[in-house]
């Protein structure tokens, strides 16, 4: 059985908005992205990702579109979307865009037209409810619908005084949801995903998935004793999302989306679903891969440092996404704060997650500025250019650092660090839309290129490794028991080869029996491998056959 691309692949996410400016407004564009694959190309990934750049207001950055068939100004002209495809394929490489099915933006002509009255020709494609107490109205009180709660916390019905009525949005108040009930929206938004994929795009990440069908009757969520949602659990602010998330329609959607994108041969879909792993992998398919191609587990964005953590994580997500499945693995992304975070900027450690990542069975998704060390900065709510932080500009920043939650999500979108001049390489405008992390003059491509042990460069040798062992990209994987404490380790296997995979997540180096002749990669270059006995020094790291 041969495996299709889209299991096989490596993903690089782009923000389109702090990539690369190549007009000089301070706002990264189309035309820097395309400026600049030939950088990804030279890392060694296989496919990009694309946030967003269609006509939107922009006020959550591109997920809030107006029309889903044209480009933002800011971002370039269609025929960049055209050429950054096409000067995509030119290098071998693939383009995922990112198609937000949920919602959309409050200014979308359809939504305009249909808050304007109960009955126009798209009254029906938004959610639209009376108030729950129609007396109360006269009363000048008004009751919401029903109990649910956005996703970003607090009620997710919005009034509109021209029908007297209440839109939900699962998101932010100007993100209405469809209402894919329509099957006048379902026929639209599927145009929609053949559009793109006619003009030869090779796949889409698929915005908040599992949002997408709401229960029919509108019935009350539950009471739980949760404050905030988490990656792997949707419920919070003190309810389960048991009827607003996850229906069983948005399972049937996948398999639906699949049938669609199978149109146009091997695709690749990826499914933003926060949830528990089994939902998870039932958005890919029940007994065979008939849904979404990949789903991302979030889970992972708030890993813990340690062998223990990531056998009992691979054990896990290797049970669930057995083949004909795969997982995808990711650190970070534009919502969540930047893995080298969580290993207290040490850089030997963001060395070994890279390994973990491009070494496991899975598909690996890294996050722009990642492969250099990015870091998060630090801003305070109040200025904040996304819209999440001013909903909660009276708590404690302490407080949501406990709880690992991330609300001011500008501070993981601080434009890409290119080199050492002006703006980091990345604008020559007087302003970038968010601040240049100060960091830049270390922390840049340019200079880590030029090391050859950089984070950078492993992360070429890394990619280089899996591009040309097959068994790293096909293998299937076992873990390896009986190691030290602290190490661990697994075997990538195809029929015809073996490849083990070791790694000390231990500051003091670790040393240890094995029966294996000959060294295929060593992280730092200190590991030794002699006929008996492996020695990996602190977080160092070794492949062997
Ligand atoms: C998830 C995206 O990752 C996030 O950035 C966006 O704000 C929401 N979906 C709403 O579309």
């Amino acid at each position: 059985m041969t495996i299709p691309w889209y299991h096989k692949t490596t993903i690089y996410q782009i923000y389109p908005r702090s990539f690369m400016d190549a007009n000089g407004d301070g706002v990264g564009d189309l035309r820097g992205i395309i400026q600049k694959l030939d950088y990804l190309k030279d890392i060694g990934f296989e496919a990009i990702w694309v946030s967003p750049f269609f006509a939107s207001p922009q006020r959550d950055f591109g997920y809030d579109v107006s029309d889903y068939l044209s480009t933002a100004p800011e971002f370039g002209t269609m025929e960049d979307a055209l050429q950054l495809i096409e000067e995509t394929h030119r290098r071998g490489m693939k383009i995922v865009f990112d198609l937000v099915l949920n919602h959309t933006s409050d200014q979308h002509p359809w939504f305009l037209e249909s808050r304007s009255s109960r009955h126009n020709p798209k009254a029906n494609w938004y959610l639209w409810r009376s108030p729950s107490l129609p007396l109360g109205e006269g009363l000048g009180v008004r009751v919401k619908p029903n109990n649910w709660q956005s996703m970003t916390g607090g009620s997710g019905w919005h009034y509109a005084g021209e029908r007297g009525q209440y839109y939900w949005a699962s998101f932010l108040p100007f993100q209405p949801d469809l209402n894919w009930r329509n099957s006048e929206v379902k026929k639209t938004m599927f145009d929609i995903a053949r559009f793109w994929l006619a003009k030869g795009v090779d796949g889409y990440r698929l915005d908040i998935f599992n949002t997408i069908y709401k229960n029919e009757e509108f019935r009350d969520n539950p009471f739980a004793f949760k404050l905030a949602p988490t990656p792997n659990d949707p419920s919070g602010f003190l309810q389960k999302a048991k009827y607003s998330q996850d229906q069983p329609e948005s399972f049937d959607l996948a398999r639906e989306f699949r049938k669609l994108t199978d149109e146009f041969g091997k695709i690749l879909t990826v499914g933003e679903v926060a949830a528990a792993r089994e939902v998870v992998r039932t958005y890919a398919g029940e007994e065979t891969n008939d849904g979404l191609t990949l789903v991302f587990d979030f889970e992972m964005l708030q890993f813990k440092f340690t062998a223990e953590y990531f056998r009992a994580l691979i054990e896990d997500i290797d049970r669930h996404f057995s083949p004909p499945f795969m997982p995808v693995y990711v650190f970070s992304n534009l919502d969540k704060r930047r893995s080298i975070h969580r290993l207290r900027d040490d850089i030997r450690k963001a060395k070994l997650l890279a390994m973990l990542q491009f070494t496991v069975r899975g598909v690996p998704c890294t996050y722009y500025g990642e492969e250099l060390g990015m870091t998060n900065l630090d801003l305070p709510f109040k200025n904040a250019l996304d819209p999440i932080p001013h909903k909660y500009t009276f708590a404690p920043r302490l407080f949501f650092d406990l709880m690992d939650v991330t609300v001011n999500r500008d501070e993981v979108r601080t434009p890409m660090q290119w080199d050492e001049s002006r703006n980091a390489g990345f604008s020559v405008a007087e302003k970038t839309w968010l601040p240049v992390h100060p960091n830049y003059p270390t922390v840049n491509a340019k200079r880590e290129n030029a090391d050859e042990t950089s984070l950078l460069n492993t992360f070429k040798r890394l990619l280089k490794f899996r591009r040309e062992n097959i068994t790293m990209q096909e293998g299937l994987l076992e873990l390896l028991n009986g190691l030290p404490k602290n190490v661990l380790g697994f075997i990538r296997k195809t029929a015809s080869e073996e490849r083990i995979v070791l790694m000390n997540f231990d500051e003091r180096e670790n040393e240890f029996p094995l029966d294996s002749s000959e060294c295929v990669f060593k992280l730092s270059g200190n590991e030794e491998l002699d006929q008996k006995a492996v020695r990996l020094n602190g977080f160092g790291g070794m492949i062997v056959k």
